[in-house]
């Protein structure tokens, strides 16, 4: 249950002061252009709640004009001597500009009416207030105008400054209609409350449950994108629990949702995988900014559900569970359109490897099963470790010191076998090109049983990684395959 009223108050910046905040020079080239075209004109959303949040902005400009925000654009473009050429979006009437690595967008004053099946707004030209209502929260309605005898001027006709204080997330009209209208809306007032810790006013949230169902008109790539900001908030298990609490968690993500629940049999029950999950991703956040590490994180045990068992006289068991779910990371990253590239493998390699150095540890840090590990982790190495230590959510504190103690083990053999055998990112010493010269044969499957071999040699410590004793291997193999060398 999400508390209503949250006590922390935190200073903003005083409205007055508003003025001597708009540095950026080209607050000054648009109120010129305001004054030479007439018409008026205004800063609104993310730039003035960041500025008022004291919060880094990610160098977005939203600026109202009571009138063609095309048309002004252009000639803001033309004084400002930018020459990036203005970006135009005919059908929603906005320009956008890049002033010196801003990226400035221009509107028309709008109200906007939505249509049932679709978020694509029909737009019509509006007032200042007009345009304010039809914004998505109080937060993001606040505006600061920019027409010369007035600049400065803040506009906050919902109390946009309250809620700031309060740290409050409340749309300005009736929330049915603000989630309605738009429903990633939903997403963001939960990605909002999230990246700022803020509440969601319980009447907002439960329109957001209510209109949980309207997420399926919205673009997977949309979705992801707020997926994403949640996910690198500093705690963004709370953006989940507030997701399954709304009812959108299971509509965007049900396999994440399967991970709930715990089953006891003949008195044994196991860990809620679902808790446990946020947790290790509450863990590897407050370590790392990284997205892909966090999304691992995610799914380091995603197919827990589908490998449950319980065997007798053992208890719980989820076998290969790693296997299952690096399966599994193509699939849910097509889902979401995430990229099907190296970080998908990234992720795919986490998964698979969270269990080796747990394993290592409690089975004998020997030479071989090292080389093996950084053989496969290759320069994520480091990764993999902290990953598997934010693992550790035991709530057994003899347990989690012998696990931490284990890891010290193997953090400390990792660093002798690294500097001894330079295994990392390591190619083997004998290359297939070698093998077809040295026995005089084409691409084929001998080529890849001797190179595996060597591999298997040097990981397991049979030979030295080094060419000469990998090239006597080589002819043995060969032999072993019925080759004969044909040079020397
Ligand atoms: N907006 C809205 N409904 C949306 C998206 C945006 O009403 N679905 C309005 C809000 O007033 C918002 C502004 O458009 O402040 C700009 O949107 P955007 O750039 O997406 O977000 P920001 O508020 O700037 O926040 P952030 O920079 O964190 O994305």
């Amino acid at each position: 249950m999400i508390p209503y009223f949250c006590k922390t108050f935190f200073t903003i910046l005083p409205f007055h002061h508003l003025k001597t905040h708009l540095t950026n020079p080209i607050f000054d080239i648009i109120s010129q252009v305001a004054d030479s075209r007439g018409v008026q004109a205004f800063v609104v959303g993310g730039f003035v709640r960041d500025l008022l949040l004291k919060r880094d902005n990610k160098k977005d400009i939203d600026v109202v004009v009571l009138g063609s925000g095309i048309d002004f654009a252009l000639e803001v473009a033309e004084k400002s001597g930018s020459e990036i050429p203005v970006k135009f979006f005919k059908n929603f009437g906005t320009a956008m500009l890049n002033y010196h690595g801003w990226e400035v967008e221009f509107v028309g004053a709008r109200k906007e009416s939505y249509r049932s099946s679709s978020r694509k707004p029909i737009v019509e030209n509006g007032t200042l207030e007009e345009d304010q209502n039809r914004r998505d929260f109080t937060i993001n309605a606040m505006a600061i105008n920019l027409t010369r005898d007035h600049y400065g001027e803040f506009l906050d006709p919902f109390d946009g400054q309250r809620d700031l204080n309060n740290k409050v997330i409340r749309t300005p009209l009736d929330p049915n209609i603000t989630f309605s209208d738009d429903p990633l809306r939903m997403m963001r007032a939960i990605r909002f409350a999230t990246q700022l810790n803020f509440i969601i006013e319980p009447v907002c949230f439960e329109a957001i449950k209510k209109n949980a169902d309207r997420i399926s008109i919205v673009s997977e790539e949309r979705v992801t994108d707020e997926l994403n900001l949640i996910i690198q908030a500093k705690l963004p298990s709370r953006g989940f629990r507030m997701l399954d609490d709304a009812g959108l968690l299971n509509l965007i993500f049900p396999s994440f949702c399967e991970l709930k629940g715990v089953d006891t049999i003949e008195g044994k029950g196991h860990k809620d995988n679902f808790n446990h999950t946020l947790a290790v991703l509450d863990n590897v956040a407050a370590q790392t900014d990284d997205l892909w590490l966090r999304w691992a994180a995610i799914l380091h045990d995603i197919a827990k559900p589908q490998t449950k068992k319980f065997i007798q006289g053992t208890g719980w068991t989820f076998h290969a569970h790693e296997f299952k779910g690096a399966k599994m990371v193509p699939r849910i990253f097509r889902d979401f359109r995430l990229p099907l590239n190296e970080k998908m493998r990234y992720v795919q390699k986490m998964v698979l490897l969270h269990l080796r150095p747990i394993a290592l540890a409690e089975e004998g840090v020997t030479d071989s099963a090292i080389r093996r590990l950084l053989f496969e982790a290759g320069d994520d190495i480091d990764d993999l470790m902290l990953l598997c230590t934010a693992d550790i959510t035991s709530k057994n504190p003899v347990k989690v010191k012998r696990f931490i103690g284990n890891f010290e083990l193997v953090r400390e053999k990792l660093k002798e076998i690294e500097e001894k055998d330079k295994i990392r990112n390591w190619q083997p010493p004998i290359s297939g090109e070698l093998i077809m010269q040295t026995f005089g044969i084409r691409p084929s499957k001998q080529v890849g049983i001797i190179k595996d071999a060597i591999t298997e040699a040097i990981l397991e410590g049979d030979i030295p990684n080094e060419f000469e004793a990998a090239y006597q291997l080589m002819v043995k193999e060969g032999e072993k395959l019925g080759l004969k060398k044909k040079i020397s």
